[in-house]
């Protein structure tokens, strides 16, 4: 990577996300030298910009580190390419710019080129063949693709868009985020399981009861209600993030870390889920408290929406080590507090019975905002009881890591963004954190009906105030046989 000349392509180099994450993570890698420093941006966008005010403009959320790598100097590496996204001429003319930057490399050898897009989903397939055809590199050297969600919006959308970037790209050329990947504790479940002894004996039915995944935010849609309320919470999070994390958690151990066979193990285990049904899932709205809006209040939504900014559903998995051990995926906006966290509860034995607890053993993966990781586990409360053994007082603990003070707060990636490790995993050539058609076939074939039946006949979602859970959702887990009180902390 590092001795051959290297360009990343942003389109959609203007917006949100290229300020918010693209530019800020280039300038991290480049600065911890994991990307080179001769590395060529070149930002592409359909109308012209004066490039220092665009500079200026994207670049404002870099959190520079003057004495690793002066702002300037890695702006200097910053290009602007203004073009239609289906105009050949201008991908001509982008292949030009490149190659000017190749040729001038000392290396003298072919560019690698790295193409993200920051688009929307209805221009993917003619952007990737813009590219293949005009703006590819020259043998010898890679010409990747990297795109973001949604795939699709169901299983036959999906296929649809496999098939336009599948006939420019090969899938190991193709880099499908889901940004979550990047989210450190989840990234450790794997370490988790298989790097020690003790969990992966109690990861079955025999011991496990029941596991929660959840995502709740304190915000609402943030004038993205247009957007939003043509994909939905589903759509949005569970379907991808946190069905993410669901396959971690719940995929037998493959045969290395590589790419190819996890997905092998991902996609036998989607395999095994059934399709989440409407019946069986709960959907809730936020509306004004709090002295927040709510979501209809949102200018961009239309009035009246159904379109559910809550909802709960529970996998099931019909196989050996999961048969009957609900996994119940919560995701909200408009809730009390930022927070996604994963939570596995281990059956009660039957010799607790002597200690007079009703143990609830609980491992829990803190996401964010704290990144942790501990189990509730049952302790005795420290001093002398009035009886003896049955009457000692005991307690739930946590008994944990946090990540703050075991790693430090400024290590690289527990303090740095998903996007820096995705971009970073691309460029290297690394798809063990990005997401396969192969599993996004299984991922929609759960989630369509339901989401299809949603749209059709738009239920009325449980409306509920900003801040607090929907009314009667607590009721609904119990009848799924998961209690969703908090953990210990
Ligand atoms: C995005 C969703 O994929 O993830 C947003 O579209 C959501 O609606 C966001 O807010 C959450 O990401 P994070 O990293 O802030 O938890």
């Amino acid at each position: 990577l590092h001795s051959m000349p290297l360009t990343i392509v942003i389109f959609g180099a203007t917006g949100d996300l290229a300020r918010k994450k693209l530019f800020p993570s280039l300038y991290q890698l480049c600065m911890q030298g994991h990307l080179p420093s001769h590395l060529n941006i070149v930002g592409y966008g359909r109308s012209p910009v004066d490039l220092p005010a665009f500079i200026a403009k994207q670049c404002v959320n870099i959190k520079e580190n003057r004495r690793a790598l002066r702002l300037e100097h890695f702006t200097s590496r910053i290009q602007f390419h203004a073009g239609g996204y289906d105009a050949p001429p201008s991908y001509q003319s982008l292949d030009l710019t490149i190659r000017a930057y190749e040729e001038a490399h000392p290396s003298g050898k072919p560019g690698n080129r790295l193409f993200f897009l920051s688009v929307p989903p209805a221009v993917f397939g003619t952007v990737a063949e813009m590219i293949s055809q005009h703006a590819r590199a020259e043998r010898g050297a890679f010409t990747r693709l990297m795109i973001e969600k949604p795939f699709g919006r169901d299983l036959q959308t999906f296929h649809e868009l496999n098939q336009l970037t599948a006939r420019h790209f090969e899938e190991t050329q193709l880099f499908r985020i889901d940004h979550y990947l990047g989210k450190e504790v989840l990234l450790n479940i794997s370490t988790l399981r298989w790097a020690n002894s003790v969990f992966e004996p109690l990861w079955t039915r025999e011991h496990i009861h029941s596991v929660q995944i959840t995502f709740k935010e304190n915000l609402g849609t943030e004038g993205r209600g247009g957007y939003f309320d043509g994909v939905g919470i589903v759509r949005d999070v569970i379907q991808n993030h946190l069905l993410q994390a669901f396959m971690f958690l719940a995929m037998d151990a493959p045969q290395t870390m590589c790419a190819s066979d996890i997905v092998e193990m991902k996609v036998a285990l989607l395999r095994s889920v059934k399709c989440v049904e409407l019946q069986h899932t709960f959907l809730g709205q936020f509306a004004a408290g709090n002295g927040e809006k709510g979501y209809l209040d949102d200018e961009t939504t239309p009035a009246g929406s159904r379109c559910p900014t809550f909802a709960a559903c529970v996998l099931s998995v019909d196989n050996e080590r999961w048969r009957g051990v609900p996994f119940l995926l919560t995701a909200g906006k408009g809730l009390d507090e930022r927070l996604c966290e994963v939570r596995v509860r281990f059956k009660p034995q039957p010799y607790n019975k002597m200690m007079g607890v009703d143990a609830h053993n609980e491992l829990v993966m803190r996401v964010q905002p704290d990144e942790a990781l501990y189990m509730v586990a049952v302790a005795k409360t420290p001093g002398i009881s009035a009886g003896v053994g049955r009457d000692e007082r005991r307690t739930p603990v946590a008994m944990g890591l946090r990540y703050a003070s075991q790693f430090g707060d400024g290590s690289p990636f527990v303090s740095g963004d998903a996007y820096e490790r995705m971009l970073l995993n691309a460029a290297r050539g690394d798809q063990a954190l990005s997401v396969s058609a192969a599993e996004l076939f299984e991922s929609w074939r759960i989630f369509t009906p339901m989401l299809h039946q949603i749209d059709q006949e738009k239920p009325q979602p449980v409306v509920h105030a900003f801040g607090e859970l929907p009314a009667g959702f607590i009721e609904w887990t119990e009848s799924h046989g998961i209690d969703i009180s908090p953990p210990a902390r």
